[in-house]
């Protein structure tokens, strides 16, 4: 009983939530977008050119809103070719993902070898400081448990994968962002930031609802 009024609360949640409407109307597959989209206003992440990596891609928002930034950053420059991008996306997830145009998606688990191999196939030359991504997206999350401590110990280990993946690949002036959970283990992820990147700040875009512990935090240029 406590659980269907749970899952009808959620849906109505859902449906009459702006971002979800939005969403619907503008042609993204997840209200996520609008996350990625303010911290990106905020921070101008994406540049024309650049190399974006997107851990836990599904279904596909954020590529979308890449692409589409992307895109327009190029029309504004006077760069844009049709059919042609000048950056390069990677994503990668566990789950498939219906495929977004201009987007290489690979399916697996990042944490895997064979998985980072196919990525670095992907990747475009090599440049003078031998790693070549621009930004590291990862709005990934672990199946949640409902036991707080447990979730919060699996979020901050994903979060220092996609921490030691990103020293391994961003260029010097390259960035992360990552979603993590303010709760236990929160300042731990801020201080392994802190001790690779020289700028780290907290974000907390309006798409993410108030009531979620859900946070960003992102780390730039690379110590
Ligand atoms: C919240 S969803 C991402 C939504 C996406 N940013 C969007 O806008 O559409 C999180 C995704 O992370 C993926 N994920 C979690 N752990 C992963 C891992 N170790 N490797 C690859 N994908 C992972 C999940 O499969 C899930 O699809």
């Amino acid at each position: 009983m406590a659980k269907n009024k749970f899952n009808k609360d959620w849906l109505q949640d859902h449906l009459s939530d702006p971002y979800v409407k939005r969403a619907q109307r503008e042609g993204f597959r997840a209200r996520a977008a609008y996350k990625l989209l303010e911290i990106d206003e905020q921070d101008h992440l994406i540049r024309p050119g650049m190399v974006i990596v997107d851990l836990g891609s599904a279904p596909g928002s954020w590529c979308q809103y890449a692409r589409q930034r992307l895109i327009e950053l190029e029309k504004k420059q006077g760069i844009h070719t049709e059919g042609r991008l000048s950056g390069t996306i990677v994503a990668i997830d566990m789950l498939p993902m219906e495929p977004v145009q201009d987007v290489h998606f690979l399916i697996g688990d990042f944490r895997e070898d064979q998985v980072l191999l196919e990525f670095e196939k992907l990747l475009p030359g090599t440049n003078s400081e031998g790693n070549r991504v621009d930004l590291v997206l990862s709005d990934m999350a672990p199946n949640l448990s409902g036991v707080s401590t447990a979730d919060s110990a699996r979020m901050g280990h994903l979060a220092e994968l996609a921490l030691d993946f990103s020293v391994k690949h961003l260029k010097k002036d390259g960035a992360l962002l990552i979603k993590c959970f303010h709760g236990s283990g929160y300042s731990q992820i801020v201080e392994s930031f802190k001790k690779v990147f020289k700028q780290v700040t907290p974000r907390k875009p309006k798409a993410s609802r108030d009531r979620s512990s859900e946070t960003f935090l992102l780390g730039r240029f690379l110590k």
